[in-house]
C-alpha cells in the first residue's frame, strides 16, 4: 500500500498558511527572502532562486478550501495540497498506480536525468515522484490548476530533487508546435494518469500524445477504466501506438499501458 496517510485534515481557508514540508515558503511569506530569492534557508541558493521565480509565475489557484494528503514514494513523504473543487486539484487513482510503477521500476526505466513531460498533471503527484527519482520533469495542465500544481511541486521537490520540475500550460491539441516546437523539445517519457474520462477533448488528447512522441519516446499512460468511451479511446490509442499492458491494479480498476508511436 503506497498511501502513507490518507486521513483528511481540516480544510484550510485561503488566508491560512498551508502546512508545508518546506519552511522556506513560510520565510517567503514573512518577507525573510529578498526579491531575488537568494537569502533564506540553507541550501543551493541558485536552486532556491530559480524555484522562487518559478513559484511566483503562477498566482495561487483560487479554491475556497483545501485539504492535504500525505503519500510515501521513493522513500519520501509527499504532501499534496488538494481541493475537491476541481478535477485537476485531487489525486486520481491512475496517479498512485503510476507512481507505484515508477518507484518499483526505477532501474528498468532508467529515469535518472531523463526528460519527462507529464500531461494533465493535476496536483502533481506523478511529476513529484518522477523528479524525486531523478528525472527532469515538465508538468503541464490547464491554466486554472497551475498555481496549485506549482505549489505542490516546489514544496515537495526543493530539497530532494536533483532537477527541479518545471510547470507549463498545455491545453491538449492547442498551439503545440508554437509552444513546444519539436526542434527544441524532446522527451524520453510522456506520462499521463487518468486523462481519459467523460470529457470532449479525447481526440485532442490523442493528438497531443502523438505530437510529443518522437523516435525513442516512451508514453506511460495509467487510467481507471469506467466507461465504454474509455475503451473506445484505448482502441484508437492502439491504432497509433504499439501498446503493451504493463500492469493492472484490480482494486482500483486502473490499467497501465506503455505506448511507442508507430512510425510506419
Ligand atoms: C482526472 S484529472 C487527473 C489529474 C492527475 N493526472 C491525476 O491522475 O491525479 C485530469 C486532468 O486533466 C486536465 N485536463 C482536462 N482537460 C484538459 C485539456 N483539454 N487540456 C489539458 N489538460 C486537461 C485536468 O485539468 C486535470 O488536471
Amino acid at each position: 500500500m503506497d498511501v502513507y496517510m490518507s486521513s483528511k485534515q481540516q480544510p484550510q481557508s485561503l488566508g491560512e498558511a498551508p502546512r508545508t514540508p518546506c519552511s522556506w515558503l513560510e520565510a517567503e511569506k514573512k518577507g525573510a527572502l529578498q526579491k531575488d530569492g537568494t537569502e533564506g534557508p540553507p541550501g543551493d541558493s541558485s536552486k532556491i532562486k530559480l524555484s522562487l521565480q518559478s513559484h511566483q509565475r503562477f498566482v495561487p489557484t483560487n479554491y475556497a478550501s483545501y485539504t492535504q494528503e500525505n503519500y510515501l514514494y521513493a522513500g519520501k513523504k509527499i504532501v499534496i495540497q488538494e481541493s475537491i473543487e476541481s478535477y485537476g486539484a485531487v489525486v486520481w487513482p491512475g496517479a498512485t498506480a503510476l507512481c507505484q510503477y515508477l518507484e518499483e521500476h526505477t532501474e528498468d526505466l532508467n529515469l535518472q536525468d531523463t526528460k519527462i513531460l507529464e500531461i494533465g498533471a493535476g496536483p502533481g503527484l506523478v511529476s513529484i515522484v518522477a523528479s524525486i527519482l531523478g528525472a527532469q520533469v515538465t508538468a503541464t495542465d490547464l491554466p486554472d490548476v497551475l498555481g496549485n500544481l506549482q505549489y505542490n511541486l516546489v514544496t515537495n521537490t526543493l530539497k530532494c530533487a536533483a532537477h527541479l520540475p518545471d510547470v507549463k500550460e498545455l491545453v491538449w491539441g492547442e498551439d503545440l508546435e508554437h509552444n513546444f516546437p519539436k526542434s527544441t523539445f524532446y522527451y524520453d517519457y510522456i506520462l499521463a494518469s487518468d486523462v481519459v474520462y467523460h470529457h470532449y477533448f479525447l481526440d485532442k488528447l490523442l493528438t497531443t500524445m502523438v505530437y510529443f512522441c518522437q523516435p525513442g519516446t516512451v508514453l506511460l499512460w495509467a487510467n481507471k477504466f469506467r466507461f465504454s468511451t474509455d475503451y473506445e479511446f484505448l482502441d484508437k490509442f492502439k491504432q497509433v501506438f504499439d501498446t503493451t499492458l504493463l500492469a493492472e491494479f484490480p482494486e482500483s480498476s486502473v490499467k497501465l499501458f506503455k505506448g511507442i508511436l508507430k512510425w510506419d
